[in-house]
């Protein structure tokens, strides 16, 4: 104790009562009280005075909050995988810890894009606005909302990493021609499942579905544009559970409208929430989700866990088991 029991945390939403309690027992801890992040001006004024934030990934912690961080700021845990909203360059240079929650959401967020997928091939949300809206007249219909068979087709994953594999394991299971796309080649995914490595052009032009698995960065921001809609085949999906700026999503609203390709099932948009006037909206091709691909029971529980884990690491003064910014180390050694 001692020392740590001083330690303050700003943590910037309500986390489950056990992730909570673990902060409780080894520091003072403040819990923004709201359910929308904490206004800009709030987190200058924290980072000036705590020891670690706990954010989660709608709170951008940009260089500006980072460069008002006082000297004892030493930790930044995000709870998400993912983590483009935290300048971690700026971090790196002040010499505070980023860490995020790597591999416990994995297979929640692979059931997920594949549920999403499926969804969207067989047209769940549109099936069940139909039954709701009276629009179910006659008892069976041999022509009535036919979708796309998932089984036995060519899915193509962008991201061949944690999730994007776990996807792959999922379509090796419908007997699906696994095809993939990444900076760095799995040999894993093709020894284990005839995972095969191809380009991006020719990824979207087999693919009957094609899932998106990258982090958001300079290179990946609009990855799917006009032109890489317009290589995909008519008859296909796209599902992102992603970031929604890997979309550029004018270019997708004319894709879905004028029939380049055939549906999406969309959980991450380039605003969020997105706005409910979004023209995707009107679309009856979009099967739309509020950004829940790792939203189960177990799963957010793990990654509260798993961030606070890491805070209270960096704070007694170790390498924290997530560290993002491993060359913080040489800036401000563990232990200071
Ligand atoms: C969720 O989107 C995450 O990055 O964990």
């Amino acid at each position: 104790m001692g020392e740590t029991a001083r330690k303050k945390v700003f943590v910037t939403r309500a986390l489950p009562e056990e992730a909570l309690n673990i902060l409780k027992s080894k520091f003072e801890v403040e819990v923004w009280p709201g359910e929308t992040p904490p206004p800009k001006s709030v987190l200058i004024e924290k980072v000036k005075e705590v020891d670690g934030i706990c954010c989660l990934l709608t709170d951008r912690i940009d260089r500006e909050v980072i460069e008002a961080a006082g000297e004892r700021l030493k930790g930044i845990s995000q709870v998400a995988v993912g983590y483009d909203n935290i300048d971690v360059e700026a971090a790196t240079e002040k010499g505070i810890y980023v860490t995020n929650t790597p591999g416990v959401l994995t297979e929640t967020t692979a059931d997920y894009a594949f549920a999403l997928l499926m969804a969207t091939a067989r047209r769940i949300a549109e099936a069940d606005r139909y039954v709701r809206g009276g629009k179910w007249k006659i008892p069976w219909g041999l022509m009535m909302l036919l979708g796309q068979d998932v089984w036995g087709k060519t899915i193509g994953i962008i991201g061949m990493g944690r999730i994007g594999s776990a996807v792959a394991r999922r379509a090796k299971g419908m007997n699906m021609r696994i095809l993939y796309y990444d900076i760095v080649r799995n040999k894993k995914v093709e020894e284990e499942l005839g995972a095969e490595y191809v380009d991006l052009e020719t990824l979207l032009k087999e693919s009957d579905f094609v899932t998106l698995h990258v982090p958001l960065l300079p290179s990946t921001h609009h990855l799917i544009n006009e032109d890489r809609l317009k290589l995909m085949k008519r008859t296909a999906c796209l599902i992102n559970t992603s970031r929604g700026p890997v979309v550029d999503e004018k270019a997708l609203y004319k894709a879905l409208k004028e029939g380049w390709i055939w549906a999406a099932g969309l959980d991450v948009w380039e605003k969020e929430p997105t706005d409910p006037d979004n023209p995707l909206l009107k679309l009856e091709n979009v099967t739309a989700s509020p950004h829940i691909a790792s939203a189960s029971y177990e799963t957010r529980k793990r990654m509260a866990i798993m961030a606070v884990e890491n805070l209270t690491a960096i704070l007694e003064g170790e390498v924290p088991p997530n560290l993002v910014n491993k060359e913080v180390l040489k800036v401000r050694p563990p232990t200071t």
